[in-house]
């Protein structure tokens, strides 16, 4: 796992590419290559958002297979957000989601916050899937009953003081 930066510009445009479904159900559009200058950047989190982290998860072989993008502190001092988790269709279900997001939680923490924040596309029954059975829960069940088709709910999970038992999900492998 490493931080990405302007010079993985190609590998993270290769990953968006290959993942058209998810471009689709979040924007109703195929992926370009410019998506990848927009995850570059911090242009999602708004004005004056702090610093985000682009993070990439690559395999033995220096494939990319997860990109984390998030940002501590913000929306408020004591949340991390997690702006995007995406894996390599074809390579889930193998604990690379969990793991990066295990690495969010961790670095969250250690900036000193205390929940991570979400939001994701109302129809996206497969994501909100997986963030419920990473503890997720509705910021605002109102707001579920309101969203349309494209709007995002938001939801959230506390960050667990950290302790021995912590589960980190199943052990992946993944290189430099
Ligand atoms: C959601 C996603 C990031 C999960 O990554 P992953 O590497 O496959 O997840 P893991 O292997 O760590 O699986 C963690 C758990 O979630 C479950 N899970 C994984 N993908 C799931 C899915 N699509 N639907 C429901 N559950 C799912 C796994 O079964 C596992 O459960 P378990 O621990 O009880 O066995 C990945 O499926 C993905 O990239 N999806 C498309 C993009 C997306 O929806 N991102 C999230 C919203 S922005």
């Amino acid at each position: 796992m490493r931080t990405l930066t302007a010079g993985d510009r190609a590998v993270i445009a290769e990953f968006l590419l290959s993942d058209p479904a998810h471009t689709r159900i979040c924007f109703d559009r195929e992926p370009v290559p410019e998506d990848a200058d927009a995850l570059l950047s911090s242009a999602a989190y708004g004005a004056g958002a702090p610093a985000h982290a682009l993070v990439g998860a690559f395999d033995a072989g220096g494939t990319l297979v997860g990109l984390l993008d998030w940002v501590a502190r913000w929306p408020t001092p004591a949340s991390g957000y997690v702006g995007l988790l995406q894996v390599r269709p074809g390579r889930r279900g193998a604990g690379i989601g969990t793991a990066l997001l295990a690495h969010a939680q961790d670095a969250a923490r250690a900036q000193g916050c205390r929940q991570l924040m979400l939001s994701v596309i109302a129809r996206h029954r497969e994501a909100r899937t997986f963030w419920c059975r990473q503890g997720f829960q509705l910021l605002s069940a109102h707001r579920e009953r309101t969203a349309g088709p494209l709007e995002a709910v938001v939801m959230h999970r506390p960050i667990p003081a950290r302790g021995p038992e912590e589960h980190h999900g199943p052990g992946v492998t993944l290189s430099a």
